[in-house]
């Protein structure tokens, strides 16, 4: 195993969510989903793949939720990570691990992270003046001040960024504060904070940009013209107990920012997790391609603060090689949100429609950019009843329960090929290079669309032969073929359909890998079993019902 460590290693890791809330849609979406199915086909095609990811505990959201329930911040960030995950998992994310921020290897990676920066003169302290409200008696971090963002004017942003423009800051620059408890002007009061020398890494961070051809040209652009309009630096101290201490005795019990050590936990939860296999993951780690995925609001954090942050320790840890970044989602054409009802989680979503119909609308309709993607539920019904059911569902069943009705479950043997044979081999073939290539280049929308072309077609040639009148030998045999061939092609974006689908056929699902796709790996003679309907179709009340529910 070891010899193809070093030449195949993968690194995914998915944004990782706040302990602080269920999972919905709009997380799945750009974060979840599209590292699952490139980690799955990693897998599926013999790479040393490692999917990580881990509950984001620290900060003041989280503090102050749990003094509300009355509870440690550690009992909350618990309950959190645990239903997290189990969302997570029936919704098929296979995570090989899923730590969490707070964790005592990440804070101790984290402590070394801070004091190699430090260390290498890249941390300076400084009294600046801190917004405090005298009303609450305490000092205001991030989600604690509402104000407006000192570079595009949009109001009721929190301080440490803002959401329309996407530009992090410091507290101080956010313009006309107000404490967002009691709604009170703060007051400035003055404390010691560490800072974090971002401005001394823009010519090597604009440098590594340039660089790195995997990372999305319009989102590399845009960060780069951030560099060029000056970066500021960055203020990693927070005045709350809930956080990773800096390590040194003068910063008297102050803890870092959030973002200083969450990202750090995809490193510690990937070598740890790899160490827990007998594996270096240091080594693994720094020979292996690392992708970060992300949804289009923390592509500040992760293409410049995380980036300078490895770059500050030298590259002891490999930077990412591709930062796959994809948009918001909308719902019924609006923008998606709890306050407003319109929202969808993910539990409730599980409740009433199978995983993979999820997984598979999703994937159908989310390209590989910052364009926000519309959830509609008429078009999640079209998209199930026509295209899931009706054509993929549809060859898969008539294959089968055809192999079961005129040939007692058993392949039958082939003859010599005629033009349509032929065809649809090769099909199936070039069909299998075109959804590689697309789940490659993370294009997983457009793979979606190979593999419905490639039922399509497996209809086409169906119905054309018509087997039902007889000399039907070829017809079944590279239908089940076809249908063995659309199950691995299927399997990174709809697991628990092709477990179904490989035990109706009588394939070990261990056994599948991507190579025998397009090979006519099932021979005459294999006895399949009995065919078990895949899809259904969606009903209107079921749609309306769902349509209700945001009202
Ligand atoms: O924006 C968020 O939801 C953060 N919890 C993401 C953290 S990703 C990280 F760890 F880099
Ligand atoms: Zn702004």
């Amino acid at each position: 195993m070891r010899e193809n460590l070093v030449k195949d290693n993968i690194v995914i890791t998915s944004a990782l969510p706040y302990a602080n809330g269920e999972i919905h849609l709009g997380h799945i979406v750009s974060t979840y989903l599209p590292a699952d199915i490139l980690s799955r086909f990693f897998r599926l095609s013999g790479k040393n793949v490692v999917f990580t990811c881990a509950s984001d505990d620290f900060g003041t959201p989280i503090l102050l939720q749990s003094e509300k329930q009355n509870i440690t911040p550690q009992k909350y960030v618990e309950y959190w990570k645990e239903r997290d995950l189990k969302d997570f998992t029936d919704l098929g994310i296979m995570f090989d691990d899923f730590q969490n921020t707070s964790s005592e290897k990440n804070i101790e990676l984290t402590q070394y992270f801070f004091n190699q920066i430090h260390n290498n003169e890249l941390i300076y302290k400084k009294e600046i003046n801190q917004l405090y409200c005298n009303t609450d008696e305490k000092y205001l971090p991030d989600r604690y001040v509402l104000g407006t963002c000192p570079y595009c004017n949009e109001d009721n942003q929190y301080s440490d960024g803002c959401e329309k423009c996407g530009r992090a800051f410091n507290h101080s620059e956010v313009l006309k504060p107000r404490c967002a408890i009691c709604q009170n002007q703060p007051v400035l009061k003055s404390s010691i904070h560490y800072f974090f020398k971002l401005s001394a890494l823009s010519n090597k961070l604009k440098s590594w940009l340039d660089n790195n051809d995997n990372l999305q040209k319009d989102v590399k652009n845009y960060v780069i013209r951030w560099i060029e309009d000056g970066l500021n630096d960055w203020d990693i101290t927070r005045d709350i107990t809930w956080g990773v201490k800096i390590p040194l005795e003068e910063a008297d019990g102050k803890v870092l920012y959030g973002w200083f050590d969450n990202h750090i936990c995809y490193i510690s939860t990937t070598i740890n997790y790899l160490e827990s296999k007998g594996i270096n993951g240091k080594e693994f780690w720094n020979n292996s391609t690392i992708y970060h995925f992300i949804g289009k609001d923390i592509v500040y954090h992760h293409y410049l603060f995380l980036t300078a942050m490895r770059l500050a320790l030298n590259e002891e840890y490999k930077l990412p090689d591709y930062i796959p970044t994809r948009g918001h989602l909308m719902l019924q054409g609006e923008k998606f949100s709890k306050s407003r009802g319109m929202y969808i989680g993910l539990r409730d979503f599980l409740n009433d429609f199978p995983a993979d119909y999820l997984r598979y609308y999703l994937t159908r309709i989310t390209p590989y950019d910052q364009s926000d993607v519309n959830f509609d539920w008429d078009d999640f019904q079209v998209k199930i009843n026509n295209e899931l059911v009706a054509s993929i569902g549809n060859f898969i069943h008539r294959a089968l329960s055809f192999t079961n009705s005129k040939y007692s479950n058993t392949i039958p043997e082939p003859k010599e090929y005629d033009k349509d044979d032929q065809e649809l081999i090769e099909l199936i073939q070039e069909s299998k290079n075109k959804v590689r290539e697309n789940i490659e280049n993370n294009q997983v929308d457009r793979a979606m669309k190979n593999i419905l072309d490639l039922s399509d077609g497996c209809n086409r040639y169906f119905q054309k032969k018509e087997p039902w009148k007889g000399n039907s030998e070829n017809t079944i045999y590279l239908s089940i073929n076809a249908v063995h061939s659309l199950g691995i092609l299927l399997q990174p974006f709809m697991p628990h359909s092709t477990e179904k689908l490989f035990k109706s056929m009588n394939i070990e699902e261990k056994t599948v890998n991507w190579n025998n796709c397009g090979e006519l790996y099932i021979k005459s003679n294999h006895k399949i079993n009995k065919p078990e309907i895949l899809f259904k179709k969606i009903e209107d009340k079921e749609i309306s019902e769902q349509k209700e529910k945001l009202k």
